[in-house]
C-alpha cells in the first residue's frame, strides 16, 4: 500500500531514495518524505509542514524532508532545501497512503523521536497504537502526528533510554514485541550511524544486495536498476543492514540462513516505453504478455498443457472435492471466470469467494478441498489471510500470482506464475488477462481424461494460440473506442451487462470505469437487469452490453435485453462478434471483436472495455495511473 525505500552505501542517498520513491509511487500517493543521515554533524532539521516544530530539536544529524503531495513535489522541496540533505549516503524514504490520520505534512513519514535522532518509516497498521499512545504520554512523550506509526518511533526511543546497555537493534526488537498488528519498517538513528534496521510482519520488504551497498524496498521495482540479487524477508524477521554486510534474524534473535533470489524483469518493463500512461502501455502490451504467459505451456503439437508449477500435483488436484477460489478486486473477477472454466472443462465444483468475506466467517473447508488464491501483487492482506486460514483447516492451497517471490506465492503449497511482467498502472489490465489465461490452462490441464476428448483439447489449445493476434486486431481499432468515449465522457452512470463467460467481464468493465474515471458504474448479469437495474434506465444511461454470439440461446436472450434497454431510451454500446450485422440495428454503437470459442470471449471482450475506461478517464483529466483513494497493492485489511 505505502512504499518503502532505504539505502546504505557510497552513493548520494537522496538521489537513490527519490528515484526509488518514484518507482513505488503507484502504491500510494498522498504524501512522501525522506530522512538521511548527514555526515557533517549538524543539528536535525525537518523541512515541510513540520519545519517550525522540529527545528527546535538539536543533537542529531538526521535530516528530513516530507510533505503532503506526490514524489515530484517532494523532489522540488528537496531542491528548495538548498543542499540541506546532500552528502548523505544512508537514508530512508516513504510514500504514504493514509490509514490513520489525513494526508498532511505532519502525518507524512518518516517520523522522528523528540530529540530527532531516530527516523522511522512504516507500512501496515499498529493495532494497539491508542493504548501505547496513552502509556508513552504518561512517560512524557508528545505526538506531532495522528499516525499509528509515530507511536513506534517513540516506543523505540523510550526502550532504548530506559533499558541499560540496550543497543539500537535490541531496542527495535523490544519495541516490535510490544506492538500488535502489521508492519514493514525501516529505521535509522544518528546514535548508531552505520546501521539500518528493517523488519516485517505482514507487510513485504526486500533487501537488494549491491557491491558495498544495500537497498531496501517494499517491492523489487526500485531495486532493479541497481541489482538483481535480492533477499525477501519473511514475517517475523528483522535485518540489520550495514555498509559491509547484512544479517537476517528471527524476531527472537536467531540468525536465519537466507537464499538469494534473482530478479527476472528488466528496467524497461517498469518504464512507460513511449506511452502516455502505464495503463495504456499495459493494455497495448497484452498480445505480447499473452504469448509470455503461454510460452512453453500451451503445447499445441503435443496436444497438451504443461504447467511446471503444478505438474507433480495434477492427480491431487483432479481428485479435489471442490476448489474454492479466493481473491480481491480484479483478481476476484478473474476467479469468477475460473469458476466457469474449471466447471466446464474439469468438472470439479468451484466456489468463488471474496477473500475478505471468506476469512471472517467460519468457512467450511478442510482436507480434500483445494483453495486457489489469485493475486497480481501476491501481497493483498485479505487474500493472504484467507490462504492461511484455509491452510490451517487442512486444505491444499495453490496460488496464481504475478510477482515472483511475493508473500502469497511463497506461502502456497504450489502454484503458477502469470509472468505478465510488472504491472504499474493501479487499474489492473494485463494481469487480469494473464490470470484468465492461467485459469484456462489450469482448467484444460485438469480436464484430461475427465470431460474432454483429445480433439476438443486441441481445439481449445488452438483457440489460445490464436488469441494474441485476435487481441492485436482489437487494439488496432482503438480509434473507434476513442470516438465512442467522446460521446459518453460526461455520463454520470454506466451499466454493464453480460452473460455466462461475459458476466464477470461486465463486472470488470464497470470496475475499470469507476476506478479511474470516477463515474458510477454497475456490472450485472444481463438477465438480472429486469429485477432492479432496469428502473435506472433512461436517455441519460449508457448501457454497455456484451453480446457476442453463442452456440446456445443466450445470445438471443441478450438481444432481448438490448431491446428492453432501447425501449426505455437507454443508449446501448454493444460488444459484438465480427460479422454480426443484426446488432447494428439495435445498438447506438457496436464494437466488434473476432469470433472465437466461448471460453476465449472474456479475453477479447475485456479489451475494448479497458480502452473505453482509459479514454473516458483521460478525457475527464483523471490521474489514470494513480486514481484517487486507490492503491496498487492493498497490504492492509
Ligand atoms: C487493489 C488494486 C486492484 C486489485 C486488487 C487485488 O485494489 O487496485 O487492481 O485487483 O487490489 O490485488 P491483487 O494484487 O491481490 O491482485
Amino acid at each position: 500500500m505505502c512504499g518503502i525505500v532505504g539505502y546504505i552505501g557510497m552513493r548520494e542517498a537522496s538521489g537513490v531514495l527519490l528515484q526509488g520513491l518514484q518507482r513505488l509511487e503507484y502504491r500510494g500517493y498522498d504524501s512522501a518524505g525522506i530522512a538521511v543521515l548527514a555526515g557533517d554533524g549538524v543539528r536535525c532539521d525537518v523541512l515541510g509542514g513540520m519545519c517550525e516544530e522540529k527545528k527546535k530539536s538539536e543533537g542529531g544529524r538526521l535530516r528530513v524532508v516530507k510533505q503532503k503531495g506526490n514524489v515530484a513535489s517532494l523532489a522540488e522541496a528537496i531542491v528548495r532545501s538548498n543542499g540541506h540533505i546532500s552528502g548523505a549516503t544512508l537514508g530512508i524514504g516513504h510514500t504514504r497512503w493514509a490509514t490513520h490520520g489525513d494526508p498532511s505534512d505532519r502525518n507524512a513519514h518518516p517520523h522522528m523521536n523528540a530529540s530527532g535522532d531516530i527516523a522511522l518509516i512504516h507500512n501496515g497498521i499498529i493495532e494497539n497504537h491508542a493504548a501505547l499512545r496513552v502509556e508513552l504520554g504518561n512517560h512524557g512523550y508528545s505526538f506531532t502526528s495522528d499516525t499509528d506509526s509515530e507511536v513506534l518511533v517513540h516506543l523505540i526511543d523510550h526502550l532504548w533510554k530506559q533499558i541499560p546497555f540496550l543497543d539500537f537493534e535490541s531496542a527495535v526488537r523490544q519495541a516490535l514485541s510490544i506492538i500488535d498488528g502489521a508492519y514493514g519498517i525501516c529505521v535509522i538513528s544518528s546514535r548508531e550511524p552505520e546501521t539500518m534496521i528493517v523488519a516485517r510482519k505482514g507487510s513485504p520488504l526486500v533487501i537488494g544486495i549491491g557491491d558495498g551497498e544495500y537497498f531496501v524496498a517494499s517491492d523489487a521495482a526500485p531495486l532493479v536498476e541497481y541489482t538483481r540479487q535480492v533477499v525477501y524477508l519473511e514475517d517475523d524477521e528483522l535485518a540489520v543492514v550495514k555498509r559491509d554486510g547484512y544479517t537476517v534474524k528471527s524476531i527472537d534473535n536467531i540468525e536465519q540462513e537466507k537464499a538469494l533470489t534473482e530478479l527476472d524483469f528488466e528496467l524497461g518493463e517498469i518504464e512507460k516505453g513511449g506511452y502516455e500512461h502505464f495503463m495504456l502501455k499495459e493494455i497495448f502490451e497484452q498480445p505480447e504478455v499473452m504469448q509470455d504467459v503461454m510460452r512453453g505451456r500451451v503445447r499445441l503439437e503435443e496436444g497438451r498443457i504443461q504447467l511446471g508449477g503444478i505438474a507433480d500435483h495434477l492427480d491431487e488436484l483432479r481428485a479435489a472435492k471442490r476448489i474454492v477460489i479466493c481473491a480481491c478486486g480484479t483478481s476476484w473477477h478473474a476467479g469468477l471466470i475460473g469458476e466457469y472454466l474449471i466447471e466446464e472443462f474439469a468438472n470439479i465444483p468451484v466456489e468463488v469467494d471474496y477473500a475478505s468475506e471468506f476469512r471472517y466467517r467460519n468457512p467450511i473447508i478442510g482436507p480434500g478441498d483445494v483453495m486457489l488464491v489469485i493475486s497480481q501483487s501476491g501481497e493483498t492482506a485479505d487474500t493472504l489471510a484467507a490462504l492461511q486460514l484455509a491452510r490451517e483447516k487442512g486444505a491444499t492451497v495453490i496460488g496464481i500470482c504475478n510477482v515472483v517471490g511475493s508473500t502469497i506465492a511463497r506461502q502456497t503449497d504450489f502454484g503458477i506464475y502469470t509472468h505478465a511482467g510488472p504491472e504499474i498502472g493501479v487499474a489492473s489490465t494485463k494481469a487480469f488477462s494473464a490470470q484468465v489465461i492461467v485459469l484456462t490452462m489450469l482448467a484444460l490441464a485438469l480436464s484430461k481424461d475427465r470431460t474432454m476428448s483429445d480433439d476438443e483439447v486441441i481445439e481449445a489449445l488452438q483457440s489460445l494460440n490464436d488469441l494474441p493476434d485476435q487481441v492485436s486486431r482489437i487494439l488496432e481499432h482503438s480509434e473507434q473506442i476513442l470516438e465512442i468515449a467522446e460521446h459518453y465522457k460526461d455520463a454520470r452512470n454506466f451499466l454493464y451487462l453480460g452473460r455466462g463467460y461475459n458476466f464477470p467481464v461486465a463486472l470488470e468493465g464497470a470496475l475499470k470505469l469507476k476506478e479511474i474515471s470516477y463515474i458510477h458504474a454497475e456490472g450485472y448479469p444481463a438477465a438480472e437487469m429486469k429485477h432492479g437495474p432496469i428502473a435506472l434506465i433512461d436517455e441519460e444511461m449508457p448501457v454497455v452490453v456484451i453480446a457476442t454470439k453463442t452456440k446456445d440461446e443466450t445470445y438471443k436472450k441478450v438481444l432481448s435485453n438490448i431491446q428492453e434497454v432501447r425501449s426505455r431510451k437507454g443508449r446501448v454500446i454493444a460488444i459484438a462478434t465480427e460479422g454480426d450485422e443484426e446488432i447494428e440495428a439495435l445498438a447506438e454503437h457496436v464494437i466488434y471483436v473476432p469470433e472465437g470459442a466461448q471460453f476465449i470471449m472474456p479475453l477479447l471482450t475485456v479489451i475494448p472495455l479497458q480502452l473505453l475506461s482509459y479514454y473516458i478517464a483521460k478525457m475527464r483529466k483523471c490521474d489514470v495511473d494513480r486514481p484517487r483513494n486507490l492503491a496498487k497493492s492493498v497490504t492492509v485489511e
